[in-house]
């Protein structure tokens, strides 16, 4: 089968999971700026994955406007956050995905990324320390807000090949 993973990475957390697939899969891999010029009508299985920002999949739409042009290919997306998989947060949106049309009939997995302070873009920092800035200063807080506080005020990587199985079997299956 002819695979190919393409993904959209800030930081780098998507594009190492986006790798590691690619080597697990024998699959080519390309960053979406490169996919946009090639002819994909040769594939048999499109991967597309991205990191998530504001509990939405970056660049999602790019993928979700080819869907119904890909009829016949085995599509499948991963999105990669700064959450540990066991959120309650990822829990809820990836059951939310399967409710959103075009995307029901696409299984979407989810990777624990990270977060990189020193690669980000000035925007992205800005947004993500006044996001730190304003749970820290909320009142009322839970003990997983406190939690989430503390660790998104620095750097960290949860990332681990151990993730990408379920996207393997997926595409074997
Ligand atoms: C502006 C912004 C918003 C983000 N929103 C979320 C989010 O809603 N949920 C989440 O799990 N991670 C969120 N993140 C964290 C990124 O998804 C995480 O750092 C990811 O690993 C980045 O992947 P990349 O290295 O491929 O760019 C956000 C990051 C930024 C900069």
């Amino acid at each position: 089968m002819k695979t190919i993973v393409i993904y959209h990475s800030q930081t780098g957390f998507t594009k190492q999971y986006a790798q590691w697939i690619a080597e697990g899969a024998r699959a080519d891999c390309l960053s979406l700026s490169q996919a946009k010029s090639k002819n994909l009508n040769d594939y048999d299985a499109i991967i597309f994955g991205s990191w998530a920002r504001a509990s939405a999949v970056c660049k999602l739409s790019w993928f979700k406007k080819r869907i119904e042009g890909w009829k016949g290919k085995k599509l499948l997306a991963f999105c990669v956050g700064a959450s540990p998989l066991e959120s309650p947060e990822v829990q809820k949106a990836l059951k939310e995905h399967f409710h959103e049309p075009k995307l029901q009939e696409i299984p979407l997995f989810y990777c624990p990324g990270g977060l990189n302070y020193e690669k980000m873009s000035l925007s992205s920092r800005v947004m993500m320390k006044l996001f730190v800035k304003v749970l820290k200063g909320k009142k009322d807080q839970t003990p997983q807000e406190r939690e989430m506080a503390r660790m998104i005020s620095s750097s960290y990587d949860l990332s681990d090949k151990k993730y990408i199985q379920p996207i393997l079997d997926c595409l074997n299956r």
